[in-house]
């Protein structure tokens, strides 16, 4: 009896393996050779690559170089090395596969790619941030051996404002399909009616026949809920020339739906199978979210029905001490820490992202504004896309909106962010291709707004001028809103970028001596700050503006849809206002390594309905200095403060107020806020003068993580004194080994101008925190991380992999 039930359950197991699998999507990243610098002979599919270095993609290989200030890059572009690198695969396609075709996708390759299969180019793509397939059927092997090689240039820098990274950094994909298949990219699936309860969902499918016979075609839709039950379907046919592609429109409709929204992001996902002759030869999966939303000129962004104050950050899209390299729990752990703040949208500045960051932003419930370009034909930087602009902008464009017009996470297109052209005098070459460029957008997907970023707010701005915008988006200006209403009365708004403050995470400068430090006074100031800005919310690039200041007006006027801040995380490059030593950013709500910094709880005091209560700075002063203790707090009518146990009063926000403050001369001790809401204690915390450092205190966030060789446990390392409080001045350095089933893949401390490779297995703590981000290998088991201090014992921390 055992013997038969064993016996039925593998016969279905094998049949279902077995089963006719109509398309298969591989994971292409792995087993790539790497070589930095330029040989063209490894375009020969018979080149020796033996010596090449072995390595899984993504892949960015400037990260791994050293910062220095002469690096081509400059320290805007982040100080690190770019230069020309060679990637190839050795790969076999099963003589199966004949008859198939063989498609390779690339997400993202930074930049100026060209791509061999088997010595025979497929194709060039300069813009480093276009996710792009090239068809290698012609030239495959079935039943052998092929090499595909790509040859990334990245030399000709500057190139970016920003830090790009260099390489093969985004994931790369093996499509094998049969002949008649749906498209790259070949569903549009819309909701033109959404309420409570029901919905009608329009499918678009465009099917590709490479045959060369007319094909009639059946194609079938599902409309997979959650827990992957069928809800609905519908059946069509449609004919296909020989050699081309055709597209087939259909409808579903569903009784009270989940909608998707920012709190609960309920995704489906439609299932589309293709039959010929009645056997199926395709199956194609859109994920898909049912929502309906109004941008609306008085009431602002409206989601099913209900208001949102869209609360959103600029990111670029480095992942810190990971570089470019593109990594989903990387992504997931930002997104993460910005949901806890109360933030509920991601503007991706200024590029097309990840396919990732949209897929996570699906999930987990975030407005997103996707941008397609930061120059069009003026330039930046020396050799940025601006040339390459004229020849392949329409190409790129439609591309974005192919591969991204599916997210319900995407409302917003953007064509560009603060595009030089906005100040050209060729106003009417320059309106006509900003109509140009909406036009293209409109061409692929009309159930989104269309804007672009524009720092000029003036009416002679042709983008502006050219009337094409659908919303309009102004970055920075905020005392403009007032006024937006009546300058634009058709056209709703939104505060595309805004703020611009600078602040370095645990640094405080007394407000009397940061007054906005912006930018007359600020060389001087520059080697007594050691260019650090304090955490105090006051000093800002000269066309922002505070935080506090940018979020009341954005909370005062309904109209205004929301604002995107610059930015959400510190990124490499742009140290704006510095130059080297810095070499990343000082904009970030969060530092590079992930660590909040104090204004981070203004928003979450604001955006949140949890009990918050945040009280800064650290406790470590010098007897008698005068010092101001700021708190952020929430859900309380009042704060008191004490110090060794005396009050120093109560304090309520009044009027618009974002914060209340203290004044206090300092004696060592304890520092103690008490919230309270109708004389009831909501929140309290305390701040300790510390003594030296006695131990190391290692933690992980996620202790337990994935044996499949690219999830990630980020671990904070602080050090204690004997009473068990953190140090929050501690800068010693820290040695980090290990043993097991993970890898050190990156060390980070959120101070931008340290120089020292962030791959590297030590890192000095900053401002009493650093951070070192292991890897999975693809064993389960066990890893021991062991980290060193002069003079302290070691400590170690385990994770498990499995
Ligand atoms: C903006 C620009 C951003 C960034 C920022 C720094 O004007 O759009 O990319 O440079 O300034 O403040």
């Amino acid at each position: 009896m055992k013997r038969l039930g064993l016996f039925l359950v593998l016969s279905i197991f094998l049949s279902s393996c077995s089963g006719s699998k109509t398309r298969d999507i591989q994971d292409f990243t792995q087993n790539w050779k790497f070589y930095l610098g330029d040989t063209i002979d490894a375009l020969n599919p018979k080149f020796d690559d033996s010596n090449w270095r072995s390595l899984n993609l993504p892949h960015d290989w400037s990260i791994e170089g050293e910062f220095a200030e002469h690096n081509p890059a400059t320290p805007g572009g982040g100080a690190l090395p770019g230069g020309i690198g060679w990637y190839r695969k050795t790969f076999l396609i099963d003589k199966s596969s004949q008859g198939k075709r063989i498609y390779i996708d690339f997400d993202g390759v930074y930049r100026n790619s060209e791509v061999w299969i088997n010595g025979v180019s497929v194709g060039k793509r300069p813009y480093g941030y276009i996710s792009f397939r090239y068809d290698l059927t012609p030239y495959i092997k079935f039943g052998g051996k092929n090499v595909v090689s790509v040859r990334v240039d990245n030399s000709k820098q500057p190139n970016s404002r920003w830090y790009s990274g260099s390489g093969i950094y985004r994931n790369v994909w093996l499509t094998i399909t049969n002949p008649i298949h749906v498209d790259l990219w070949g569903t549009f699936v819309t909701t033109p009616k959404v309420s409570k309860d029901a919905a009608q969902i329009a499918i678009q499918t465009t099917v590709r026949n490479t045959t060369s016979k007319i094909q009639a075609v059946e194609v079938k839709q599902f409309l997979v809920n959650k827990n992957g039950r069928n809800v609905t379907e519908t059946l069509d046919s449609l004919i296909v020339g020989s050699d081309s592609a055709a597209v087939i429109s259909q409808n579903l409709s569903v009784k009270n739906p989940n909608l998707w929204d920012i709190e609960n992001p309920y995704m489906y996902k439609i299932v589309t199978k293709l039959y010929v002759n009645g056997k199926q030869v395709d199956e194609y999966e859109t994920p898909i979210g049912i929502r309906s939303f109004t941008f609306d000129v008085n009431k602002g962004f409206i989601l099913n029905g209900k208001h949102v104050k869209i609360n959103g950050v600029c990111n670029h899209h480095d992942l810190g001490a990971l570089g470019a390299a593109v990594n989903t729990r990387a992504i997931e752990r930002q997104l993460e820490i910005l949901k806890e703040m109360g933030c509920n949208a991601i503007r991706c500045s200024h590029n097309p992202p990840a396919p990732e960051l949209l897929n996570l932003c699906d999930k987990m419930g975030f407005i997103v504004m996707d941008e397609a370009f930061d120059m069009w034909a003026k330039s930046k930087t020396t050799y940025d896309y601006s040339s390459d602009f004229p020849q392949w902008y329409e190409r790129d464009l439609t591309d974005m909106i192919l591969r991204d017009r599916n997210h319900p996470s995407v409302f917003i297109w953007s064509i560009g962010n603060e595009i030089v052209e906005q100040w050209s005098e060729a106003i009417e070459v320059n309106v006509r291709l900003t109509d140009r460029l909406v036009h293209i957008v409109k061409a692929k997907d009309q159930t989104r707004p269309v804007t672009a970023a524009c720092s000029e707010t003036g009416a002679q701005n042709p983008l502006l001028k050219s009337g094409a915008f659908d919303l309009i988006g102004f970055n920075y200006h905020h005392n403009e809103i007032p006024g937006i209403k009546k300058r634009f009365p058709t056209k709703p708004f939104l505060l595309s970028e805004s703020v611009s403050s600078l602040q370095t995470r645990g640094f405080y400068l007394m407000p009397s001596d940061s007054i906005n430090i912006w930018p007359e006074t600020w060389d001087k100031t520059l080697s007594s700050l050691n260019q650090q800005c304090s955490a105090y919310d006051n000093c800002h690039a000269p066309w922002g503006s505070t935080h506090e200041e940018t979020w009341k007006m954005v909370k005062a006027h309904d109209n205004v849809c929301g604002q995107f801040i610059w930015t959400g995380f510190d990124y490499l490059g742009e140290p704006t206002p510095y130059s080297w030593p810095s070499r990343s950013s000082f904009f970030g709500i969060v530092d590079m390594a992930g660590f909040p910094k104090d204004i981070y709880y203004m928003y979450q005091s604001e955006w949140t309905t949890k009990d918050v209560l945040h009280i800064f700075p650290h406790w470590n002063w010098n007897p008698g200095q005068v010092v101001d203790v700021w708190a952020y707090y929430n859900n309380a009518d009042e704060v008191e403060l004490y110090l060794n146990g005396k009050s120093l009063g109560k304090k309520s926000k009044i009027g618009d107020a974002l914060h209340v403050w203290w004044r206090v001369p300092f004696v060592p001790g304890t520092l103690k806020a008490v919230s309270r809401k109708n004389g009831k204690e909501v929140l309290t915390r305390e701040i300790k003068t510390t003594g030296s450092a006695a131990c190391i205190r290692l933690t992980a966030d996620r202790p337990k993580i994935n044996a499949d060789g690219k999830d990630l446990s980020f671990i904070t390392v602080e050090v204690l004194d004997k009473d068990g409080n953190v140090v929050p001045n501690a800068n010693q350095m820290v040695y980090f080994s290990i043993t097991g089933e993970c890898n050190i893949v990156g060390t980070d401390n959120g101070n931008q101008n340290d120089h020292a490779s962030l791959k590297l297995p030590e890192r000095h703590l900053f401002n009493g925190k650093c951070l070192v981000i292991l890897q999975s290998t693809k064993k389960s088991g066990k890893a021991v991380l062991k980290a060193t201090i002069d003079g302290l014992s070691d400590q170690v921390i385990k994770i498990k992999t499995r």
